[in-house]
């Protein structure tokens, strides 16, 4: 399949373009600054930002589907202290502005202006209301829920937009994120239990988004949980 990957230099990201090339797939890793992304066969980087529908229109068409894994990103110095990533990512998440709800209606809209049909959103397992998961994991979530307000309501609003179009979209929940090894040791589905106490790996959580995105025809237009 010709997959756009969005958000390609991020943690995710970076994964999910990895992934989707293993698997033989056609990517097109979008990105603010797409030099960034180191040349491979049978991928092609081009320049979009979420808050420029046209430019998304421009890099995503000609793809099949669209993976989102953009998120929340600061921009400190890259000498300061403030720039590294475990800081970084607080800061981000304590202002997370409206790269979610503003930049997933965009590429809603730019899917609809290039023809693209389907769209796999990642999201984040703080927006579940818990009903599925265990006692002790919903005390986590409620936690997680109040230190990241913002960066959740932010969420919400895209969510929503994505549940309201009228693509063929996915929203992957993924607990916790870590730089560890591709194990397939993970659960996934519509309203499964995960453990908020277990971290992901980075690889797993991409192998789920590139699994919605071109082989699981049963998730479209549904919510799914991805952990441990
Ligand atoms: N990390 C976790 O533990 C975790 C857990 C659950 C859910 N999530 C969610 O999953 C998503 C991805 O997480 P991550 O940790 O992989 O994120 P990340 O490493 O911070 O990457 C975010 C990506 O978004 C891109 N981006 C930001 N603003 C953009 C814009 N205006 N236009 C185009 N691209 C833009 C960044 O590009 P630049 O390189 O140009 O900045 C970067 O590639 C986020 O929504 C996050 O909240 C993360």
């Amino acid at each position: 399949m010709k997959i756009a990957v969005i958000g390609a230099t991020g943690a995710t990201g970076r994964k999910v373009v990895e992934r989707a090339l293993e698997l033989g797939h056609e990517v097109v890793a979008v990105a603010r600054k797409p030099e960034r992304i180191a040349p491979a066969e049978r991928l092609t980087a081009r320049q979009g930002d979420v808050f420029d529908v046209s430019s998304m229109a421009r890099a995503i068409a000609g793809n099949d589907v669209v993976i989102s894994c953009i998120g929340p990103t600061k921009t400190f110095p890259d000498d300061s202290f403030m720039s590294k990533g475990f800081t970084n990512a607080i800061a981000a998440n304590f202002s997370p502005g409206t790269v979610m709800s503003q930049g997933i209606q965009n590429m809603i809209e730019a899917c609809e202006r290039s023809g693209v049909k389907q769209l796999v959103m990642q999201s984040g397992i703080g927006l579940s209301d818990g009903k599925e998961l265990s006692l002790a994991s919903r005390c986590a979530l409620g936690l997680n829920r109040r230190i990241l307000s913002k960066a959740i309501k932010d969420k919400g609003i895209a969510e929503q937009a994505v549940r309201q179009s009228n693509l063929n979209w996915v929203i992957i929940r993924p607990t916790g994120l870590h730089d560890g090894d591709a194990t397939s040791d993970y659960v996934s589905g519509p309203a499964t239990r995960v453990a908020m106490s277990r971290l992901l790996s980075f690889a797993d959580c991409a192998d789920c988004l590139v699994r919605a995105a071109t082989s699981e025809p049963a998730w479209v237009r549904t919510i799914v949980n991805v952990g441990r």
